[in-house]
């Protein structure tokens, strides 16, 4: 047996056995009673009565473990021309420091702070002071609207804000300030404080009574200690898209995530303590939270913050720069970051300027990853390329390689082997094991391992409806896909609403519920198509309302600013083609999937149930005019 099954097949058949022995490499105030509750199945609890707190593990154990010197983060900031470097102990004087400013301001256990802040170190040291506090965070991503922040806002309904005076977006400054006040105008619950980081390069105004300057209130703070929390009490939420308009606020634990974002470390990713991680993603993502702010640090390693773009901040060799600056020997990103460099640099003339030496593997998730961006990687960096599978939900890999464990054989298009923990599934449309390479609903037999998540912020019956209803006993992923005869997972598309673009996870739903909300549209419908680059982007077909006269362009042109304007730059909404109806089933029901593969010129045939197929060659004109469905 390879050492790989040998782990994957213990981790199943003694669960409460594999995860103790993990548990024991995180410092407890107080031991467990139960490794595993599973009183309130689907909802299982790890760690039962186990107490800690995730920041002293993160910072206060390795200070006081002989790491105080050692760099804890790296900040590399080429939109600002910034490197930065943080040991343990400084981030222990500016998380303790932050945490007694945000005591001062009321924030004490259980209570909710939103993050809104762009790449910078204070978002790190907030995320670490509320875990500190004891209080649950909830990180939103600089990229989306003042709506959506406001959406947010009233969901987690936080004491306090955190935020900045400004993001950095390549070469563009985007003031932040505008866009939280225009969010606390709409939002129904208002927080008692802001906290605002003033950057240089834009100084926010300061609402009086409200606002407080993150330098001022630090300094005239007094740092405080760990507050030990149940290992089932919440360290965060953090909000990610689902079937409708109205995002999911997943609730991860403390104790689950710290055993588990640890055992990754090494196991997976093969960083040894003292050694870097770099996660090119944002610490508004799950990435970003599990692998720029927890997972490093809790492992006594140091994690990378970097403030800029795969390609244009300079070029496409930054990517290349940072790990030879930084001696990183891995690096995780989306493979879109990796089609934008191979874009700008297709010969890898770049990659070879650096010394790349002590790189030893790239780890690619967020989105599907087409095989020739992967082959593409292998050839240039020449070492092992990792795709592997994820969700906000699970907190971190369903599938993959665990290279600390063993290098299993790469297939392409395959996200590989389920990772210790998981037993991963394929349920057919009757419910049942679908046979090996037949394509079904992805699921989880319950229960999950750590790390996976608890429920949805305040929302346990939604929880089970989007997740455990379905199929009992499992957890239904939303993705599609099939299992090998050799055990590979190949992940082929989801089965709900939810596209991805940039290996940014959106919903087409809520697109739709904005498209709808335009005085002149009768009906839309949205759909996510293929791209190069970004994997995906979204398309809207609209129907007017009758009688609308007013010229097509300026409608396109408003339905454009309205979902940026609603949901966000992040949602690369585009495209928006009037249609004079939508093809739909004599039930009425909108045939998206039909759209879909006219656009991406996939063979179909025209459904027997549809109402009017002549409307499937507007639709495909409308299309080819967009620079869709070229083959079709
Ligand atoms: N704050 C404000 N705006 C943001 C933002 C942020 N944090 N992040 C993105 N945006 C804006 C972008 O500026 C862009 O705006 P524009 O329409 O005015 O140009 C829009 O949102 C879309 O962003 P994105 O889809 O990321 O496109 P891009 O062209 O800026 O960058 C990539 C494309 C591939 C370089 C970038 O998405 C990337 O590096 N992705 C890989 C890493 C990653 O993010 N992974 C996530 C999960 S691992
Ligand atoms: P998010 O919650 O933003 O991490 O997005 C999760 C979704 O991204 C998954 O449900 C998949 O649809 C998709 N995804 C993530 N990683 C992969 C991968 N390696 N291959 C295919 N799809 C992926």
């Amino acid at each position: 047996m390879s050492a790989y099954d040998d782990i994957h097949r213990r981790s199943l058949a003694d669960p409460v056995g594999f995860w103790a022995e993990a548990a024991a490499e995180i410092d407890w105030f107080k031991p467990w009673d139960k490794v595993l509750d599973d009183s309130r199945a689907p909802f299982f609890r790890w760690f039962a009565g186990g107490e800690l707190n995730t920041c002293y593990n993160a910072l206060d154990r390795h200070v006081a473990g002989g790491r105080a010197d050692q760099v804890a983060l790296i900040y590399d900031s080429p939109v600002t021309g910034t490197v930065q470097t943080f040991t343990f102990r400084e981030m222990l004087d500016l998380v303790s420091r932050f945490a007694g400013a945000l005591g001062r301001l009321g924030v004490s256990k259980g209570d909710r702070v939103v993050i809104y802040m762009p790449m910078v170190p204070q978002a790190v040291v907030a995320m670490l002071a509320c875990a500190r506090l004891g209080a649950i965070h909830s990180v939103v991503f600089g990229g989306f609207a003042p709506h959506e922040l406001a959406t947010r806002v009233n969901d987690a309904t936080p004491k306090v804000v955190v935020s900045a005076s400004c993001g950095i977006e390549g070469a563009r400054v985007l003031p932040y300030k505008p866009l939280l006040d225009a969010a606390l105008d709409l939002a129904i619950h208002k927080p008692a404080a802001c906290v605002i980081l003033q950057r240089p390069q834009v100084a926010a105004t300061l609402v009086p009574g409200r606002d407080h300057d993150w330098d001022e209130l630090a300094a005239a703070a007094s740092p405080v200690d760990c507050v030990p929390v149940a290992a089932t009490d919440p360290l965060y939420i953090l909000y990610t898209s689902g079937t409708t308009g109205q995002p999911k606020g997943i609730v991860r634990d403390n104790g689950g995530h710290a055993v588990a974002t640890n055992w990754t470390m090494q196991h997976f990713y093969t960083i040894e303590p003292g050694e870097t991680m770099w996660a090119a993603s944002d610490v508004g993502w799950q990435v970003g939270h599990s692998y720029i702010t927890y997972g490093p640090m809790i492992h006594g390693s140091a994690g990378t913050l970097y403030e800029g773009k795969p390609v244009g901040t300079p070029d496409a060799g930054a990517f290349w720069r940072v790990i030879s600056q930084h001696r990183i020997p891995v690096l995780f990103t989306a493979p879109t970051a990796f089609r934008a460099i191979k874009r700008e640099d297709p010969d890898g003339e770049l990659i070879r300027q650096y010394d790349l030496s002590h790189f030893r593997a790239l780890f690619l998730a967020g989105e599907r990853c087409d095989p020739d961006t992967l082959q593409w990687a292998e050839t240039h960096l020449k070492v092992p390329v990792i795709d592997h599978w994820w969700q906000t939900e699970t907190g971190w890999a369903i599938a993959g390689i665990p290279l600390g464990i063993e290098r299993l054989p790469v297939k392409y298009g395959s996200t590989s082997k389920p990772m210790p923990g998981w037993n991963v599934q394929v349920l057919g449309a009757d419910g049942h094991p679908a046979a090996s390479g037949d394509e079904g609903a992805l699921v989880m037999k319950l229960p999950m391992p750590p790390g996976a998540f608890m429920t949805l912020w305040n929302a346990d019956q939604r929880c089970r409806d989007a997740y455990y209803e379905e199929n009992p006993g499992f957890y239904t992923t939303g993705d599609s896909g099939f299992i090998d005869d050799e055990g590979y997972i190949f992940v082929m598309g989801r089965l709900d609403d939810v596209i991805n673009v940039a290996g940014h996870r959106l919903s087409t739903g809520a697109m739709e519920e904005v498209l709808a909300s335009h005085q002149s549209v009768a009906e839309c419908a949205v759909i996510g198509v293929s791209d190069q680059m970004k994997g995906q982007l979204p398309v809207g077909f609209v129907v007017l309302k009758s009688g609308v006269s007013r010229q097509h362009e300026e409608i396109v042109k408003e339905l454009i600013a309205l979902v940026r304007e609603r949901i966000g730059p992040v949602a690369a909404f585009k495209t928006a083609l009037i249609v004079s109806r939508l093809p739909k089933t004599r039930s009425g029901k909108i045939l998206r999937g039909t759209m879909h593969k006219i656009a991406d010129s996939v063979e179909y045939n025209v459904p027997a149930t549809i109402d009017d197929p002549a409307i499937l060659d507007e639709i495909e004109a409308a299309l080819k005019t967009a620079g869709y469905a070229a083959k079709a």
